[in-house]
């Protein structure tokens, strides 16, 4: 076998490496620019993150109307029916774990972030299924209303 003869058989197998490679390097860099790491989303927050939020919030709730909301937003059933199977964190003790989940984040700016930005900071081993639109579903007023309800379980 002459050397031409050797590498135009070479001429198929290479070019196939080589187009794989392209293929593969350019799902590497897609994947590597596009990538957020689980909870980074929101980045750094302080005590006084959402501070501005919260006070626009009516001062006046009502926990009634919060639970009630709870049930027909849907949360009961990924937060309390379905809590169990690992679906949703269980919202029993959550007034006392609030505080602690987010340092330096108080209670009611990690549950308002919980429930307006829920990708920014995902509590551990569970997954971004939470919907991510209630800010836009929710009046002010049911808003504040639910979040004084966690306050209360
Ligand atoms: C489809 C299921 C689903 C629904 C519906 C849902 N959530 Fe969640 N929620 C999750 C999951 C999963 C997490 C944990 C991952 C994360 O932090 O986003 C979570 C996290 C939370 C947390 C933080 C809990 C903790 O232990 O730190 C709060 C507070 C919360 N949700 C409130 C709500 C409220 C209020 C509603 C309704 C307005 C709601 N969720 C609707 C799935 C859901």
């Amino acid at each position: 076998m002459s050397t031409s003869t050797r590498m135009k058989n070479l001429g198929l197998p290479a070019l196939v490496v080589l187009v794989l490679l392209i293929v593969f390097g350019a799902v590497f860099l897609f994947e590597l620019l596009s990538f957020t790491p689980d909870g980074a989303g929101g980045g750094v927050v302080t005590a006084d993150s959402y501070r501005a939020e919260l006070v626009a919030l009516p001062d006046v709730t009502d926990i009634g109307h919060g639970e009630a909301l709870f049930e027909s937003y849907g949360c009961a059933a990924c937060h309390d029916s379905a809590a169990s199977t690992g679906v949703a964190p269980s919202m029993t003790g959550i007034s006392e774990r609030a505080g602690e989940r987010r340092p330096p984040l108080p209670a009611d700016a990690y549950l308002y972030e919980s429930v307006v930005h829920p990708a920014d900071y995902l509590v551990e081993s569970y997954s971004n299924v939470m919907p991510q639109n209630f800010r836009d579903r929710m009046t002010d007023q049911e808003l504040a209303d639910v979040i004084a309800y966690l306050q209360t379980r």
